[in-house]
Formats: C-alpha cells, structure tokens, sequence
C-alpha cells in the first residue's frame, strides 16, 4: 500500500472526516433485472437486457488500476469501501481485485462486497481467504415469484440465495441483509426481518432512491417499519450527523444474541454541499452528497445523479499522488459549488 501519500485536503478531507464512503462498481453487468435497479448512476442492468442497444460504458480499468486506486484513497482517509454494480461478482476482475486487497485494520478502513447472493455457494471458498470485511447481501424478496415481480429472475433462485447468505455466515467475518422496501415485497417483509433475527445478520431497510429509471412504483416510507421495530427493540437511537441519509438504528434480540437493525429514512434529512445549491436534480435527490463512485469505465463521480460531474481517473493509473490531488480538487470544487 503507498504510503508517501498526501492526506486528502478540503472536500475529499472533509468528506472522509464525515464518514463518507467509496462504491467502487466492478461492472455494470448483472443477471438480474431489478425495476428499481440504480445501478450506480450506470444504465440499469433492466434496461439493456430489454432493448441490447442500449449498453453502459465499457471498461477501462483493470484490477491493478482499481486496487491502486483504493488503496491511495484509503491511504488517503476513505473508511468505508464497497464493492458493488452490477453483480460484483460477475466481473472478472472481482477475484484479483479482492484477493489483492492487503490486510488492513477495521479501524482504519472497512470493505464490504454488495452483492445479489447468487453465486456465494461458488465463490466463498476464494472470497473467505481474502481481506474482506463483510457481505452484504440484497434480499428484497423471500419468494421466487416475488423475485420474478421484483427482479426479472429464473425460478429456484431464492432457495440459492438463502444458500449463499448460510454459506457465508460460517466463512466471512460479517455478514449482512439488504431489504429496499416496496410495494412488490410488503407482504414478505416482516418474513424477512425474522429470517435476518433467525439467522443473527444484520439487516439494514432502506428506501426507494429515485432515479429517472425507476418512476414505475409508488415509494413506500419507513415509518411503520420502524414503528414495528421500536415495539421489539432493547434500545433504538436516530442517527442523522455526517453524509448520507438519517438513519434509524434499533437493537433487537435475535436467535444468536442481541443484533442491529437499521431503517434508512428519508425524512430524516440528507446531506448536501455547496454544487447541491443550485443543482437542477435537487429535488429529485435523496441521497445527497454521500458516496464517491469509482466505476470500471474508469470514472469518479462524487454524487449519483449527474453523470456530467464525472471526472476521468485513467491519465493517473500509475500516478497515485496525481489521482488525489486530482481527486481532491474535484471535490473541493463540488463542496464550494464550483464544478
Ligand atoms: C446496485 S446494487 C449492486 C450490487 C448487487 N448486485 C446487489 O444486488 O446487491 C447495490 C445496492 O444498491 C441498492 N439499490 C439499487 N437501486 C436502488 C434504489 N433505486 N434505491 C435504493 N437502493 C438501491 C441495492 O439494493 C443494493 O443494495
């Protein structure tokens, strides 16, 4: 890991002093085709399986370029990083990038690989000798025909996915649940939620962000989930300080011991910057200035709803220094609203 590496000033400083975090996305591919996929500012897996003409961008990093990157932001002051798409593990690049990922100190930093859960049985032999953190895996569904109205995919999946999420609690330090609520799923959440206290992972519920690709559903708010929660709770705290949306934290006993659930809730607020002020997408924006995304087409963009704030990073696959200093004057001029 580079270690004479400047410590990242004013926006990029700011932002891992507030808690923010990388989304690193490996590829824009995935097998399935959820309606409200955001796919990390990337055209929507859905889309191109329904029309191939339309594609996202191609790739033009490999897994030296990706792990060089990580690793000087953070060197640099990121303490968060994750690894997600499209289905992180259909990349190619997901086995040299995350075994080359060096040991590091939760303290310091943590990785976490996002991912649908429907090739952990295969992968975690490899994935389990790495430095990852932990897994969270997306379960907006309990039942194949909820994933067919939900996520366009192949019957038999939710018996797989249930699989992998087993597999992966004996062999990976943490392992967590992701439940986006919606319409398509009310009648399997709580069935969810006791699956999650059955098996004694976290779960964290979030809600819908909107994107101009996902309008098709009515958002379903929080509140009564998380009224449900507080009636079980030992302990429940509103955390709403650094970026990205307020959440709702709740201890709640589970079958192997007191475990957290956490309820994203847009009411709470969100965290905007300088460039938010007089953005065209504001009131369309949920979550705010929150995650930089790193993404295979080689592009660093510091919000998810406007892609003409992108900044290149291939001129500085080999120049590490370059790329934060490049990175910081970005954000530097996102925070002052200048971009
Ligand atoms: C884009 S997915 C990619 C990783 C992996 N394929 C998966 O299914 O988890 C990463 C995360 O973004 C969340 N997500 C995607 N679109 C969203 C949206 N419109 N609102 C809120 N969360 C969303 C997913 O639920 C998932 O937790």
């Amino acid at each position: 890991m580079p270690t004479d590496l400047p410590m990242l000033v004013g926006g990029a400083g700011d932002f891992a002093r507030r808690g923010g975090q990388l989304r690193v996305s490996l590829t824009p591919r995935c097998q399935l085709g959820c309606w409200f996929c955001h796919n990390e500012g990337e055209i929507p897996p859905r889309i191109t399986h329904h029309d191939r003409t339309i594609q996202p961008r191609r790739r033009a990093l490999d897994a030296a370029d990706f792990l060089s990157a990580i690793n000087a932001m953070t060197s640099a002051g990121i303490r968060r990083v994750f690894f997600t798409g499209g289905e992180p593990l259909l990349s190619p690049l997901a086995r040299p990038i995350l075994e080359g990922l060096p040991a590091h100190d939760r303290s310091d930093y943590t990785t976490t690989l996002i991912t649908n859960g429907l090739t952990l049985t295969k992968d975690l032999d490899w994935l389990a000798a790495t430095a990852l953190d932990r897994i969270k895996v997306s379960l907006h569904y309990f039942s194949d025909a909820s994933i067919a109205a939900i996520a366009e995919g192949k019957p038999g999946d939710i018996a797989r996915i249930k699989a992998g999420i087993e597999a992966a609690i004996d062999a990976i330090p943490v392992v967590e649940l992701n439940l986006l609520l919606q319409e398509q799923n009310a009648h399997e959440v709580m069935d969810i939620i006791a699956y999650a206290r059955e098996m004694g992972t976290g779960l964290q519920i979030i809600e819908l962000v909107d994107t101009d690709h996902n309008q098709l559903s009515v958002k379903v708010p929080s509140g009564g989930i998380s009224a449900y929660l507080r009636s079980i709770a030992t302990h429940g705290e509103v955390i709403t300080s650094g970026t990205g949306q307020g959440r709702r934290v709740f201890t709640v006993p589970g079958a192997r011991g007191d475990m957290t659930i956490e309820v994203i809730d847009a009411s709470l607020g969100r965290h905007h910057v300088g460039q938010c002020k007089r953005c065209p997408k504001q009131e369309q924006c949920i979550e705010g200035f929150w995650a930089l995304r790193l993404d295979s087409a080689g592009e660093l963009s510091p919000c998810l709803l406007r892609p003409d704030l992108r900044m290149d990073v291939t001129p500085y696959a080999h120049d590490p220094a370059g790329l934060l200093a490049a990175i910081s004057a970005h954000l530097d001029a996102f925070t002052e609203g200048t971009l």
